[in-house]
């Protein structure tokens, strides 16, 4: 009877070689086996620069170690985390584009699509809110998400999870390296995961640079961007503020993309009935976000300027638009000399624009001004973290 199931089995995984074969994708794994440096990549002491302590979010129970970050990086960039070997993390997650995808939708292991565009990957440790719909909080419940999405990865069961790694020899001593023992369990695998993305931090951009040394960096077009970008006549530090650029990590709105949305973001979560949630998207973080074309939850959007273009004149008028895009919102938030350079005088309202606030509010940018925007938004590249090669593939 075994040796019956084995033969069985034998032929299954043999069919399923040959499938493989036949598929058109080449796996991001070049190698079978990883390639480690003798002594660990230094992931815990980074020089954070202006982003302080990045590690906000780490729970008590799973603190970084250089160890555990490199579990973390083989178990990134292993095809072995898909069901049929095929796709990694790194497959959607690509380091050369800030560890987005430059994709609308990412082609998972059945080379299905995903409804959404791949984000990038971000500073998460100093993030309390992950996905577009912002439904997990915590890396460690986060990572192993994509590993049992039917269209990403295909994993569900995680006892099969689990028993795959040990079969690969090259763990055994990777788990014992970050954990004190060769055991391999779900838990394990999701807490590397986390540690790696946590050590993955961005802080070397010309613009961080340039907040040391009052911007003296920058040319006037980057100059006039920023200004332009942090002024309170403009919507964007309303939703963009923070040391990521992305409220925080935790906000989320409507900027009226479309009229109705097919995919309404927060709204479609079953937690929430309540449809002032309809269209609201996790404000991303724009570091990087020159390198992470397409743009939105959709990647509806190709290039920075398609995007400028839509706050200056194509915000549509959405029943949940956020007020600051609104002719209304864009004035009576501002207090002071009249100058522009006011303080914002009404938090934002929950759930979006449940009072009326008008039409959406035109920007009437100027050519130049669309340009420095633009130029701004490109100082925000971290070129370092992109060749850096403790965060790279392990197997080449
Ligand atoms: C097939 C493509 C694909 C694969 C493979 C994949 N992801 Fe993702 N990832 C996505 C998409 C698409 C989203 C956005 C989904 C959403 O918002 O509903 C996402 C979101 C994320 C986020 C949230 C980022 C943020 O700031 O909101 C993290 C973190 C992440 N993935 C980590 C991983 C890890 C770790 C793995 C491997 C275990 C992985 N991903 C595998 C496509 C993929
Ligand atoms: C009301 C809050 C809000 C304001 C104001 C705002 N944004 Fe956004 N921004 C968002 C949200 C939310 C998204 C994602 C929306 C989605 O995908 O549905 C986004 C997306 C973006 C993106 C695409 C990022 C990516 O990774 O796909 C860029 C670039 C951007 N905003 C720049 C700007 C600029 C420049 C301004 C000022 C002109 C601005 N934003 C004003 C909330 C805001």
């Amino acid at each position: 009877m075994a040796k019956k199931i084995n033969i069985l089995l034998l032929s299954a995984i043999v069919l399923m070689v040959i499938l493989n074969a036949c598929r058109k994708e080449t796996p991001v794994t070049g190698s079978s086996t990883p390639t480690l440096p003798e002594t660990p990549y230094n992931y815990v002491n980074q020089n954070f620069g202006q982003m302080g302590d990045p590690f906000f979010n780490q729970p008590a129970s799973n603190m970084l170690t250089n160890e555990g970050a490199t579990l973390g990086r083989v178990l990134f960039y292993d095809a072995k985390l898909s069901l049929n070997n095929t796709v990694a993390c790194a497959t959607c997650h690509k380091q050369n584009f800030a560890f987005a995808d430059n994709a609308k939708g990412s082609t998972g292991f059945e080379s299905k699509t995903t409804p959404r565009n791949s984000p990038a990957i971000i500073n998460p440790g100093m993030s309390n809110g992950y996905f577009w719909d912002i439904r997990a909080t915590l890396l460690e419940e986060q990572v192993l998400m994509p590993v049992k999405n039917h269209v990403e990865m295909g994993l569900e069961n995680m006892d099969n999870l689990e028993v795959k790694l040990r079969k690969l020899d090259y763990y055994a001593p990777l788990f014992e390296d970050a954990f004190g023992s060769t055991e391999i369990t779900r838990e394990r695998i999701a807490m590397a995961l986390s540690q790696f993305l946590r050590s993955m931090v961005s802080y070397r951009s010309k613009y961080d640079v340039g907040m040391a040394i009052n911007f003296e960096n920058f040319s006037t077009l980057e100059r006039m961007g920023k200004d332009l970008f942090f002024s309170w006549d403009m919507p964007c530090q309303g939703c963009h503020n923070g040391n990521n650029l992305n409220g925080w990590g935790t906000s989320a709105a409507n900027i009226g993309l479309d009229d109705n949305y097919t995919d309404n973001g927060m709204g479609d979560l079953l937690a929430n009935q309540d449809p002032s949630f309809d269209g609201l998207f996790k404000v991303p973080s724009l570091r990087n976000v020159a390198v992470t074309a397409p743009y939105m939850h959709d990647g509806r959007f190709n290039t920075l300027e398609e995007v400028i273009e839509h706050y200056n004149t194509g915000v549509k008028k959405h029943r949940n638009l956020d007020y600051r895009l609104t002719e209304g919102g864009g004035g009576i938030f501002l207090e002071g000399d009249g100058s522009g350079n006011g303080i914002p005088v009404i938090d934002p309202l929950p759930g979006g624009g449940s009072f009326d606030f008008g039409n959406p509010r035109k920007l009437n940018l100027t050519e130049t001004q669309k340009r420095a925007l633009v130029a701004f938004m490109q100082t925000l590249t971290d070129y370092e973290l992109m060749r850096d090669p403790k965060f790279s593939n392990p197997f080449k």
